[in-house]
């Protein structure tokens, strides 16, 4: 069924120029991009985006890295999104990610893994609150723009 979730492109990948490379993936897949934006989040942002990592020993360096620099920010619409995104993503560990996954493809660094996709249809309902507000997400209707063409 329909989904929406929350994808960000990490600051390595806005470095790396990959954010392209990355966006045509799901439009290729057939996901619709419904949400959009380049900020640089604040360190309560980024803070609240990684709650549930806060007593771990890298959390410091998490946040201080994804306050680095700009982020991209998507919410991605389609069947199944959630799961399906995180398969396209592949697994934490990018050495462990398979090839033809993003992280399999374009990273070998758990630190710097240059996507995040969210884990579970709460969590994406959880980011995407987060992250945007309500008028920044778009309705997305398929429009048949055949009519130009014809004659
Ligand atoms: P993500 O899937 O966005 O969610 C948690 C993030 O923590 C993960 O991506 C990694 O970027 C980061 N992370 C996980 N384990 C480590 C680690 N051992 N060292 C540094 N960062 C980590």
């Amino acid at each position: 069924s329909k989904e929406r979730t929350y994808i960000m492109l990490k600051p390595d990948a806005v470095n790396r120029r990959l954010i392209g490379e990355i966006l045509s993936r799901f439009e290729k897949r057939g996901y619709n991009v419904v949400g959009l934006k380049v900020l640089t989040p604040s360190r309560e942002l980024a803070e609240a985006h990684y709650a549930e990592h806060k007593e771990r020993p890298f959390f410091k360096g998490l946040v201080d890295f994804l306050t680095s620099g700009p982020v991209v920010a998507i919410v991605i619409e389609g069947d199944n999104a959630v799961a399906t995104a995180r398969t396209m993503i592949g697994v934490t560990k990018p050495q462990a990610s398979a090839p033809g996954t993003i992280r399999g493809d374009l990273s070998i660094d758990v630190g710097r893994n240059i996507i995040h996709g969210s884990d579970s249809v709460e969590s994406a309902r959880r980011e995407i609150g987060l992250w945007f507000r309500p008028v920044e997400i778009v309705d997305f209707k398929p429009v048949d723009h055949a009519w130009v063409y014809e004659k």
